[in-house]
């Protein structure tokens, strides 16, 4: 296994691991986004010894090759903060089978320049939200593929795919299914013992 990039361990709680800092991106710019609305139930559930930061990418200019001579300033805010993270958590909806255009964007963006690869090593889970019956099964699958350019290491279990997503938040986008709130409270476990796991490999 490649090594993982070196960090500065993050605060450490007194006498006990680093906290896992983990950032949140959501595939969806929408005001009332599922997918925006997990992040935020994500933030109640998370373990102790965990800290979640969601960055917001819907306003990010459309990558251009051209642009990489001089990365915007919001762009290399991002990338930067991509590296300092220990973990990251998607929550994708699904465009035409696929994840939507502006997390590839987000994605093509911390990839890039080809040497400055933001994503290299980075453990990772994914959640989707979908209005339709699948929950974005064939997103995640198509983001699990994406991963492996990026030589990002996913979590395998559980899977959170919330079909018919309207039905399981509140008019205040606060995800009330109780049997969801429990697999993405297990996700993230999963994701903060995953994360410690590849660190103490390294
Ligand atoms: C352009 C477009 C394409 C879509 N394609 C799919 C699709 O292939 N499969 C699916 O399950 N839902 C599809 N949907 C429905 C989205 O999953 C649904 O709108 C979802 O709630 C979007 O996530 P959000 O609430 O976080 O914005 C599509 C929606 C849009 C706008």
């Amino acid at each position: 296994m490649p090594a993982l990039p070196t960090r500065t361990p993050h605060a450490t709680r007194k006498g006990e691991e680093p906290i896992i800092r983990i950032l949140g991106i959501s595939g969806s710019g929408r005001r009332r986004s599922h997918n925006t609305a997990l992040l935020e139930a994500a933030k109640e559930l998370l373990p102790e010894d965990a800290a979640l930061d969601v960055h917001d990418v819907s306003a990010f200019p459309l990558f251009n090759q051209d642009l990489e001579v001089e990365i915007p300033p919001p762009i290399r805010r991002f990338k930067e903060k991509v590296r300092r993270a220990d973990a990251i958590l998607f929550a994708t909806p699904e465009h035409n089978y696929s994840i939507s255009a502006l997390l590839k964007n987000a994605i093509e963006w911390g990839n890039r320049p080809e040497e400055d690869n933001s994503w290299d090593g980075k453990p990772a889970a994914i959640m989707s939200a979908s209005t339709s019956p699948r929950g974005g099964a064939r997103a995640q699958l198509h983001l699990r593929q994406i991963m492996v350019d990026l030589n990002m290491y996913p979590i395998n279990s559980p899977q959170l795919l919330l079909a018919r997503a309207q039905q399981h938040f509140d008019a205040n986008m606060k995800l009330t299914d109780l049997e969801f709130r429990g697999i993405l409270r297990e996700l993230l476990t999963s994701l903060v013992e995953w994360t410690r796991r590849l660190r103490s490999s390294a």
